[in-house]
């Protein structure tokens, strides 16, 4: 029960030792999992690397049967994945259930993209040499992931990583292993060769991330998760130039012009600032709102908030589910109070819930905060939690120069209705992902990543495989 998965076998983690997972919504433990350590990564990554040569050279239509395969797989285990998902990390079922559905459509589409990794010739300038490029797999993949979205996250890696041709070892986070062994259980059953798909769970990151980092069998990183984190697998890898990707933190702008739709684009904001809790990178955290309808947009917004159930997930009537830990509960507080204490008024929310029923959990009330400025934390640090901090602003300009004013650039929003000024600002946004009256723009078939120290590289869409091939140049002289 619950065990790593290494050369296509389950096995107990070399100390023996196991740790608790558990339940947001209630403090309670609800799993223990193998403690993997430096040992047992060794054994992964030996394992992938011995898989390496032969997962290379299997037939792309191969490799897109295989995840093809998957994806449907992982869809009839639905219920039962969202189910796990939701008691370890506390989203509400609903969600956790589109997640599954998105988790597999990565599956879906990088099947297809398997057969695409095109090379290409080049014409050559001499009559006696033939000039070729092609994409080959970068080698064993070692591939760190988050809590938030504990399986659409090891899908949006796994996936193209296989698809390239590329083993992975897979170290998912501490608060959410549990769903990543039932994900395995399904690569497992569809039938993935010995060592090109292994899991190690572990309480202690650090010891299994540095065996990734350091081992020069493992040719790449694939990592989501804080931008100091990021910063600090981009220093371990510079040693040995490994290929990292890193899909970091964000402080995502939402903008909000006077020519917008109030109702739909309150809507929209409740639904991407809400989800997860506010716990994901594309999360807005700040709103910018223009001065002459600022009023009505907070006041239309809090009417709104005021109407969502925060709960335990697993109720089929939950909206919001609890902050992952008691670190980002600690956070959102932290935030919340400095900026009162700065100025800022909270037109709901603000505090934990009064609900007995809800006080062993890590909840926070859904929040939205006016009279935000600059100099505040919630302005400049991301929250990770359901607080909706609104700014005003007069010009177009005014509000780019406040929107780009941090050193981070994941993902934008902008509400108008205004064709001109809908182009003119998305170009304009110093951020990877900009979504125009779309609150969702997250797909598996078009690029995911940010700008300045939200990271490098890009997962989803044809970006997302040649982030798992290197280039190749090959001259033949043909005289
Ligand atoms: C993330 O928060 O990193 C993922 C969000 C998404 O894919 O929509």
């Amino acid at each position: 029960m619950n065990k790593l998965y290494m050369n296509g076998k389950w096995i107990e983690s070399a100390s023996g030792r196991r740790f608790d997972v558990l339940n947001p919504a209630s403090g309670e433990v609800i799993g223990q999992v193998a403690d993997g350590n430096a040992k047992d990564t060794q054994k992964a990554i030996q394992a992938a690397h011995d898989a390496c040569e032969s997962w290379a050279h299997t037939l792309p239509k191969d490799r897109t049967q295989l995840l093809s395969d998957t994806a449907r797989a992982i869809l009839v285990n639905r219920e039962h994945l969202a189910r796990v998902l939701t008691q370890e990390n506390g989203k509400p079922m609903h969600e956790a259930s589109s997640e599954i559905a998105y988790a597999a459509d990565f599956f879906t589409w990088f099947s297809e993209e398997a057969k695409r990794v095109y090379g290409r010739t080049v014409p050559s300038n001499v009559p006696d040499r033939r000039r070729m490029v092609i994409k080959q797999p970068v080698g064993p993949v070692g591939a760190i992931t988050p809590w938030n979205f504990p399986l659409a996250m090891i899908a949006r890696k796994v996936a193209p990583a296989l698809a390239a041709g590329c083993p992975v070892v897979v170290k998912p986070a501490e608060q959410t292993p549990l769903s990543a062994i039932e994900l395995f259980r399904v690569f497992h059953d569809s039938g993935f060769p010995r060592g090109t798909v292994n899991l190690i769970t572990c309480s202690d990151p650090v010891k299994v991330g540095n065996e990734l980092l350091h081992d020069e069998r493992i040719r790449k990183i694939t990592f989501t998760g804080s931008a100091e984190v990021g910063k600090f697998i981009m220093k371990e890898c510079a040693d040995q130039l490994k290929r990292v990707s890193l899909e970091l933190g964000g402080n995502a702008p939402v903008i909000v012009f006077n020519d917008a739709n109030i109702e739909k684009a309150v809507q929209k904001v409740v639904a991407s600032k809400f989800r997860c809790a506010g716990q994901t990178c594309i999360c807005p955290n700040r709103i910018f709102v223009q001065r002459d309808i600022a009023g009505t947009f907070s006041e239309t917004l809090a009417q709104t908030v005021k109407t969502l159930r925060v709960g335990d997930g697993i109720k089929s009537d939950t909206q919001i589910g609890p902050l992952i830990d008691k670190q980002g509960l600690e956070k959102v507080k932290t935030h919340v109070a400095d900026a009162v204490s700065r100025g800022a008024r909270c037109l709901i929310g603000g505090n934990t819930p009064a609900d007995q029923a809800l006080r062993n959990g890590f909840f926070f009330e859904p929040t939205v905060l006016v009279n935000v400025t600059t100099v505040m934390k919630i302005f400049n640090e991301e929250t990770f939690g359901p607080v909706a901090p609104i700014i005003a602003f007069g010009t177009e300009k005014e509000v780019l120069e406040m929107a780009n004013s941090t050193p981070y650039g994941l993902s934008g929003y902008v509400y108008t209705n205004d064709l001109g000024r809908a182009f003119r600002v998305s170009e304009r946004l110093e951020c990877g992902i900009v979504g125009v009256n779309d609150e969702r723009p997250s797909v598996p078939e078009c690029p995911f990543g940010g700008l300045k120290q939200s990271g490098i590289g890009r997962e989803g869409g044809s970006e997302g495989i040649e982030e798992f091939t290197e280039t190749k140049y090959i001259s033949f002289g043909i005289d």
